[in-house]
């Protein structure tokens, strides 16, 4: 049985910060389970994972590979799977596809970028039983579009996405790059549980990409992140042992050998 499900993320909302983070295969899948609400596959596995510049390249077999993964590692975490960009552009190619998620992984959800122009789309989803995540404000997938990331400002247009996106039956949205108190506006002005990414403290919880979040990835340090290991110190020291290890053939020891 799953731990969370979207009734119980939803009585969360104004009692208890929901705690999400991303995960892209079963190993650390099983390590964060214990900790947070929901794992979130999130498509930024695109640059983390595949290493690639930008998540508008991320394909749905992609996404669906990875989601089993983590499906295997926490079979009863709550887990979010992210609709790749082209993956949603009208009703028909969006159902298709949430219904494919749900049929060849154990997703709980999907989630989807856009505000009011995708809430018809939305609707289309939620009326045919799939739970939707919205993700508002910074959209990742709208980076070349946008010529680069950046925070968002404009109060209005997220009061609008975001009550859009109620109506259109969301159980939670993402808000990304938004500033602390625009961010506390919109979660007020909803019901539905809203998880921060840069977005400051004032929301329903918190989202971090795992690798930034375990100082894994260290080519540069958005401002949002907090860093609770030196995950690619710790490693590159681990690494440097072994090596010398190996070359000076202190491993393996008799211990270690049959
Ligand atoms: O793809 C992802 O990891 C995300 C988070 C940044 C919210 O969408």
């Amino acid at each position: 049985m799953k731990q969370q499900t979207i009734t119980s993320i939803q009585a969360k909302k104004g009692k208890e910060p929901i705690v999400m983070i991303t995960a892209y295969d079963a190993l650390f899948a099983k390590l964060f389970a214990p900790h947070v609400d929901i794992i979130l596959v999130g498509d930024s596995l695109n640059m983390v994972f595949a290493g690639r510049p930008d998540t508008l390249s991320a394909s749905m077999d992609q996404m669906i590979y990875h989601t089993q993964a983590v499906c295997a590692g926490a079979p009863h975490s709550f887990i979010l799977f992210d609709m790749p960009y082209g993956s949603y552009v009208d009703k028909e190619k969006a159902l298709k596809n949430a219904i494919k998620a749900y049929k060849q992984t154990c997703a709980d959800a999907v989630k989807l970028e856009g505000g009011a122009e995708k809430a018809s789309i939305i609707a289309h989803l939620t009326q045919n039983g799939i739970a939707v995540c919205g993700h508002i404000g910074l959209m990742p997938q709208h980076v070349r579009g946008a010529g680069g990331y950046k925070v968002v400002k404009d109060k209005q247009k997220l009061l609008d996405d975001a009550k859009a996106l109620e109506d259109a039956g969301v159980f939670a949205l993402i808000l990304e790059g938004v500033k602390a108190d625009i961010a506390a506006d919109v979660t007020a002005s909803v019901d539905v549980p809203v998880i921060g990414i840069g977005a400051g403290k004032d929301v329903d919880g918190q989202v971090l990409v795992w690798s930034d979040m375990l100082g894994f990835f260290t080519d540069f340090q958005p401002k949002f992140v907090r860093r609770y290991l030196n995950g690619a110190d710790l490693a590159q020291e681990a690494l440097k042992q072994y090596a010398q290890d190996v070359r000076t053939k202190r491993f393996p020891s008799e211990d270690e050998s049959y």
